[in-house]
């Protein structure tokens, strides 16, 4: 579908999803292991319209909270196909995964006792195995002193008192940062999960949980692996340390979804090499948050070749509020379209409504046509929060 049908029916900022670039992604995981449970790293973005397409291909979700177990549920993701994280679950979180049927990940010590008298069953002991993942510190999960997970003796002692407690102890989960450019960290990552589960006494785990992280390409300089090529190394590693039989679990959420989306913003004031889209930092947090790089292109004009670097400016009131430093593109105009690519992770699920801006829509474009899979907000959606106004 053309761009510029799409801006004039569902306005902009529109997020584009292309279904089949979704289909692919969801197919390549499920090629590296036909046995693996695969589940939707649902905080990238929940949306119960992307759920439901995965699911369909056989993906279960792995959520943190109750709201990302509602959308998982309202999508008829099964209690099997459940996977419930958090470093800091509350009582009700763990009695709605216990209800719902989910798998549930340790995290903490206290946490067997809590989760025991919640009515959980099932659970996993999430490992921290002290690797400093090469990606932004602020999305390394697995380094010593992280607030995820127990590292190796404590893990141990996890699993010892979880059974102790009645619980079945499936087995291990270890996820060690998202955006990951390269395998050989995440291979050391399963390695330790591996010697952890070896000296667990008297146990064997039926699952290995290996998590999520893989990235995507945002920018034309920045390389990562395949899915078959990352995944596949991990899932190698695994069977060749551990040769009895083991089901594993894998939970990309970027990987599936951030690729096969883009963000259709429309131009407005251009100032000098400066030009302003009609959103920002409130749809697409992450240059503000992680210092991310993007590439655009003017979708009505794509054809033109790129004629000076301009800078791409948010609305919102702060100097800081820049999508892009620096894109290479032909003179933009007011109205023009810039589409930003490989923006379906970690857009629309981080955005906010400051500068009381109302959260973009989505659509899900497949032959031809595109469905809403979520509605534009409104000004009249923020005031409801106003109790003398709702
Ligand atoms: N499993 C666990 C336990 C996780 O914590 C995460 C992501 C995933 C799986 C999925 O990771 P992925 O495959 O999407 O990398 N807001 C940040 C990303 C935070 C990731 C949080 N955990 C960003 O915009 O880059």
């Amino acid at each position: 579908m053309r761009a510029a049908a799409l801006a004039s029916e569902f306005g902009t900022p529109l997020v584009v999803y292309c279904r089949n670039t979704v289909l692919a992604r969801a197919r390549a995981y499920a090629r590296v292991d036909p046995d693996a449970l695969v589940v939707y790293g649902t905080k990238a973005f929940p949306n119960v319209a992307l759920l439901r397409l995965l699911a369909a291909e056989g993906l279960g979700a792995d959520v943190s909270t109750l709201g990302e177990l509602e959308f998982a549920r309202r999508a008829g993701v099964a209690g099997e196909r459940l996977v419930f994280h958090g470093n800091n679950k509350s009582d009700t979180e763990l009695r709605s995964a216990a209800a719902a049927g989910a798998l549930v990940v340790l995290d903490a010590l206290e946490e067997v006792e809590r989760a025991r008298a919640a009515g959980v069953r099932s659970v996993l002991v999430r490992l921290t195995p002290g690797i400093e993942a090469e990606t932004h510190r602020a999305i390394r999960t697995a380094h010593a002193e992280s607030k995820f997970g127990l590292p190796p003796d404590d893990a141990i002692a996890a699993v010892a008192n979880a059974r102790a407690a009645g619980l079945d102890v499936a087995g291990l989960h270890v996820h060690i940062g998202s955006q990951l450019s390269r395998a050989d960290e995440s291979v050391v990552a399963v390695e330790r999960m591996v010697d952890v589960a070896r000296r667990c006494p008297g146990w064997e785990p039926r699952v290995f949980n290996i998590g999520g992280g893989l990235g995507v390409r945002h920018t034309l300089d920045e390389r990562v692996p395949e899915v078959e090529e990352f995944a596949g190394e991990l899932v190698q590693h695994v069977r060749a340390r551990w040769p009895q039989p083991v089901r594993l679990i894998l939970e990309p959420g970027r990987s599936l979804i951030g690729q096969a989306g883009l963000t259709l913003y429309e131009l407005g004031a251009v100032k000098g090499t400066t030009a302003a889209v009609d959103g920002g930092m409130s749809d697409n947090p992450r240059p503000q948050l992680y210092g991310a790089r993007y590439e655009a292109l003017l979708a009505n004009r794509a054809d033109e070749a790129a004629t000076a670097t301009y800078r791409i400016a948010g609305k919102h009131c702060e100097s800081g509020d820049v999508l892009i430093e620096s894109v290479q593109l032909p003179a933009p105009l007011r109205g023009d379209l810039l589409a930003v690519p490989a923006t379906g992770g970690y857009t629309l699920s981080m955005a906010s409504n400051y500068n009381g801006v109302p959260r973009p829509a989505a659509v899900l474009v497949a032959d031809g046509r595109a469905e809403l899979i979520r509605r534009r907000e409104t000004v009249d959606d923020l005031l409801r929060f106003d109790p003398d106004q709702g």
